[in-house]
């Protein structure tokens, strides 16, 4: 069994990406003793460092890198090793110009910048395997090495390429995947458009054509280009389990939504030891922690529940969006602790010392081009100090209340062309769910549609437009068997090739809905429609409506305009032990939280009313003990009614009864008993 924690690591993980090939090695002893005053205790390096590691084809440069380790271990840092496989040398692509991936347009991307790889590459391939050699070998058994790096963020900044050795690759993939041509032919349906293939080699990626292509064909060229990029990490993983046992292998995912739409993190997780993740506030104007939580929920969701670790975020702003507000004082700390009570080992940068050239010299840092005299330096030394005072908390898992279901592939099917409306995206309905359920003061795991969600009393499917059978028959004895099920419009509509099911929509969840879908009647931009309940209440729906026709469903909501006036729009199914409720329009926040109330009470979930908005509570639970994080993101001070008496961790005082949480604060109690 390979260990799943960085080795050595004794607390929990603080630091960042450590880049000092930037810097005279001068600044390396300013580094370190800057390191110790903030309680650093895991540091990433080497993830872009191949140029400097192989200057020359096979020469290789080991001196810094040793020099470098010695010097962190020196100083009781642990080390995130890289293998640096994103960036080969420009001397690589001058040897091997077909390793730079090409685009669907057939342009080919240039050596300048980063992670322009073509993953079917063969040179590519053995190049990369010869520097994990190196460095595995070399480092092995360093006394500083915690964990391995593999490569970085897997999906960007290219998330396929379509270069003939893609194609060639493809077709070895399809011919692994179906056996035949046949079956080729069949499951993408090239009967429509006379697009059928007489034989293997005839099939392509899929390039730019006249109009749209076979979607059978794309969303199994995602499928394909994700599990090659999969190949190469397993390939480097294993080379690194081989010949450095004992030390786990990473490679830092970004599952916030927004971020990565190329990878399908519930294959990758079970590839590495240890889930990490790196996040970036998205800031649109949006509520930046909801999404942050979502992001934090659904990594430890692809760890299986196991504890994760946030290897990247942000001390301040960013460099990549159009407008990159600075973090407010106390936002990093709510940040970086607000991914730790959703399981994170501990909280890491991008990046420790701010550059002064490169592409990214205006993305904040822990040391700031101001230096320690700054705001971001002091809040930095404090979070360390906070981390240091949560130790304890290392192993214990986060419990949700709630399971949402969300599959990349059925994403990636939705996003295809030419569905009822291109105003319906199964992300806005993921965030907007989500957000309902924050705002509901519940934790939510994401689940994958065929697993086990026997252990959650209410499961919500927010857009899940591919449903394999398996997936519709697990959800309906999940109802079956005692469950609440939430399903939002167009959900099960289509199995694993995209093709729809047989007969009345939604073909894999009509049975668990009691109900058929006749018709979608998409809205027009602007357009909305009102839905009136057994009260009279209304609420308000856009972008889509349906012709729902009940079977042994009852309708509760009613379209009350629109073009399915008259009909229902919400319906409430009973099925053996459980409910499953039914919304055949798109709710907006207001509509989302009725409903979502009518089915937390159906559920049985008690609920925390008492918590105002924006107050964040979420409990990890563990050998050591039970721990009640209270994030305050409002600018009021607030009390928290404690279930037990317990310590606050971050000031060593005793909670009894009420916790008081002052505006913009994080508390963390250890609850006794
Ligand atoms: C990503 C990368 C880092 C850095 C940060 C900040 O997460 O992994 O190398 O570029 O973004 O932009
Ligand atoms: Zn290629």
């Amino acid at each position: 069994m390979p260990e799943t924690a960085p080795k050595g690591l004794t607390r929990l993980a603080f630091g960042g990406d450590y880049n000092p090939e930037q810097w005279p090695e001068s600044v390396w002893q300013e580094d370190v003793r800057l390191m110790r005053e903030a309680g650093v205790t895991l540091v990433s390096v080497g993830i872009f460092s191949w140029a400097l590691l192989e200057p020359e084809p096979g020469v290789y440069d080991f001196g810094w890198l040793d020099r470098l380790l010695d010097l962190l271990h020196d100083n009781g840092v642990r080390v995130d090793l890289g293998t640096p496989t994103v960036v080969p040398p420009a001397w690589f692509y001058r040897a091997h110009p077909d390793a730079l991936p090409v685009t669907a347009d057939g342009v080919r991307y240039a050596f300048g910048s980063r992670g322009a790889i073509c993953h079917s590459n063969a040179d590519y391939r053995a190049a990369a395997a010869r520097i994990t050699t190196e460095l595995a070998e070399r480092y092995a058994s360093h006394p500083a090495l915690a964990m391995w790096h593999v490569h970085n963020e897997y999906g960007v900044p290219v998330s396929a390429c379509y270069c003939d050795s893609c194609a060639a690759h493809f077709r070895r993939w399809l011919r692994t995947t179906y056996g035949t041509v046949e079956a080729v032919n069949e499951a993408w349906g090239t009967a429509f458009w006379g697009q059928r293939y007489a034989d293997l080699e005839q099939i392509t990626p899929p390039r730019t054509a006249p109009t749209v292509g076979n979607p059978g064909q794309a969303l199994d060229y995602k499928r394909f280009a994700d599990a090659t990029m999969r190949e190469n990490f397993v390939m480097e993983r294993d080379i690194l389990h081989r010949l450095s046992p004992g030390v786990p292998v990473t490679t830092n995912f970004m599952t916030a939504l927004s971020q990565c739409d190329s990878v399908d993190y519930w294959a990758w997780g079970r590839e590495v030891d240890l889930v990490t993740n790196d996040h970036y506030l998205i800031t649109d104007g949006r509520r930046t922690h909801v999404n942050l939580a979502m992001a934090a929920d659904l990594t430890r969701s692809v760890a299986g529940g196991a504890p994760w670790l946030l290897l990247e975020h942000s001390t301040s702003g960013v460099n990549w969006q159009p407008r990159n507000p600075a973090k407010t004082p106390g936002q990093m700390a709510r940040n970086s602790l607000a991914h730790v009570a959703r399981g994170s080992e501990g909280a890491l940068f991008f990046q420790w010392r701010q550059s002064r050239r490169g592409a990214e010299k205006f993305h904040s840092a822990m040391v700031p081009h101001g230096g320690t005299d700054t705001r971001v330096w002091r809040e930095v030394v404090e979070l360390g100090a906070s981390l240091d005072a949560l130790s304890e908390i290392r192993g214990t898992r986060t419990r949700a209340d709630v399971a949402v279901l969300w599959d990349w592939h059925s994403w990636w099917a939705q996003n295809l062309q030419w569905r009822p409306s291109e105003d319906h995206d199964a992300r806005e309905r993921a965030d907007a769910f989500y957000a309902a359920l924050y705002d509901h003061h519940l934790t939510v795991d994401f689940a994958h549609p065929e697993a086990d969600l026997s252990a959650y009393p209410l499961v919500v499917v927010p857009a899940l437009y591919l449903m394999t059978e398996a997936a519709g028959r697990n959800v309906e004895r999940y109802v079956e068997n005692g469950g609440t099920l939430v399903v939002s419009y167009f959900s099960g509509i289509v199995d694993e090739h995209d093709a729809v099911h047989e007969g009345a929509h939604p073909g894999a969840l009509r049975n668990v809905l009691g109900l058929t879908v006749e018709e979608f009647s998409p809205l027009l931009q602007g357009q909305s429609v009102r839905i009136t309940g057994p009260d009279g209440s209304a609420l308000t729906g856009d972008v889509w409506t349906e012709f729902v026709v009940p079977r042994d469903a009852e309708p509760v909501w009613t379209y009350a305009d629109g073009p399915t006036a008259g009909r229902p729009a919400v319906t409430r199914h009973r099925l053996g032990e459980g409910t499953a409720w039914y919304v055949s329009t798109r709710l907006d926040a207001q509509g989302l939280d009725v409903l979502l109330g009518c089915a937390v009470e159906d559920a049985g979930i008690a609920g925390r009313a008492d918590l105002p908005r924006d107050v964040e509570v979420v409990r990890r639970t563990g050998e050591s003990g039970t721990y009640l994080f209270a994030i305050n993101h409002t600018a009021s001070d607030v009390k928290v009614a404690l279930e037990a008496d317990g310590t606050e961790l971050l000031t060593g005082e005793r909670a009894a009864g009420r916790l008081a949480l002052p505006a913009g604060a994080v508390r963390v109690v250890r609850l006794h008993g």
